[in-house]
């Protein structure tokens, strides 16, 4: 575990997840991805209510480090390179908590892939967002087709990921990429009173009302349906009954319903 990608769980109920990569723009290498899921996978666990997401020095993030992929043999980058990073976004969008993305400094390629995983995102009025992977002969491989597409809209999608165009955070809000555009040095400020008021709110509402936006938007139907099922099967009696009869190796009378 390197310390690229920092985990704060403060005990006010928000977790800060920060990219710590400055001198490369917080690119994102395997290790760095790798090191995500776990981080997720310990905010998932925690008493976390809100997360706010963001990156250490002038980037929010560059992207997939190119010098990283480009080393890597066309299997090993799809089988390895491209599935990892699916992986860990997926483990980013699909934690239970909402997660505000402070966009402070450029979102590009896998940048963008990444902010696309938060629930809102707000940035600065100096930053850049766009998928520039074609224009290095490659694609843009962690959802950025995908889920950006189901999340922003197909037409802004191509016009990042085909013509190449980079918006401003102006042209990004009114596109519906980014959620609220602030001045330059107050996007921190402006996640934290945004954070404050997800915590004003019911924190098992807010969960379900993000598990169902999730399930509408096909982020995750299966787990969604099953989760909450499974969370009124266990809530029931019958899981008493049922379990007191395979303890005491008889068969269980559920009686009526
Ligand atoms: N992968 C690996 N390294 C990256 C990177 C990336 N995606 N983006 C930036 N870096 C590195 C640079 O190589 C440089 O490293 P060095 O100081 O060792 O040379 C360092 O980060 C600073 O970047 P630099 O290009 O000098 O900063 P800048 O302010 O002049 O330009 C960008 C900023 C974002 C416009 C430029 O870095 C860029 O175009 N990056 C690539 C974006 C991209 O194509 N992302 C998709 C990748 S799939």
């Amino acid at each position: 575990m390197t310390d690229r990608i920092l985990l704060e769980i403060e005990t006010g109920g928000i977790a800060r997840l920060r990219l710590n990569r400055p001198d490369k723009l917080n690119a994102l290498d395997s290790e760095m991805v790798d090191e995500l899921v776990l981080r997720c996978r310990k905010v998932e666990r925690s008493t976390t209510r809100v997360v706010i997401l963001s990156g250490e020095g002038k980037a929010f993030c560059a992207g997939g480090d190119i010098a990283a992929w480009s080393e890597e043999t066309p299997d090993a980058f799809g089988r390895h390179w491209v599935r990892d990073g699916h992986t860990a976004f997926d483990a980013l969008a699909r934690l239970r908590q909402p997660v505000i993305a402070v966009l402070d400094g450029h979102a590009l390629g896998g940048g963008l892939e990444l902010a696309a995983c938060a629930d809102v995102r707000i940035a600065e009025e100096q930053i850049k967002i766009g998928s520039p992977e074609t224009g290095l002969g490659i694609i843009p491989g962690w959802s950025g087709t995908q889920r950006t597409v189901r999340r922003f809209g197909a037409q802004a999608v191509r016009r990042m990921a085909i013509l190449g165009e980079v918006f401003s955070a102006e042209e990004a809000e009114r596109l519906g990429i980014v959620d609220r555009v602030v001045p330059t040095g107050e996007a921190e400020q402006a996640a934290d009173e945004m954070a404050a008021k997800v915590l004003e709110r019911s924190p098992r509402a807010t969960e379900l009302a993000k598990m169902m936006v999730n399930a509408a938007e096909g982020e995750e139907r299966e787990r969604v349906i099953e989760a909450l099922a499974g969370t009124i099967a266990a809530s029931s009696d019958d899981l008493a009954i049922g379990l007191a009869a395979f303890r005491e190796k008889r068969k269980p009378d559920f009686g009526d319903t």
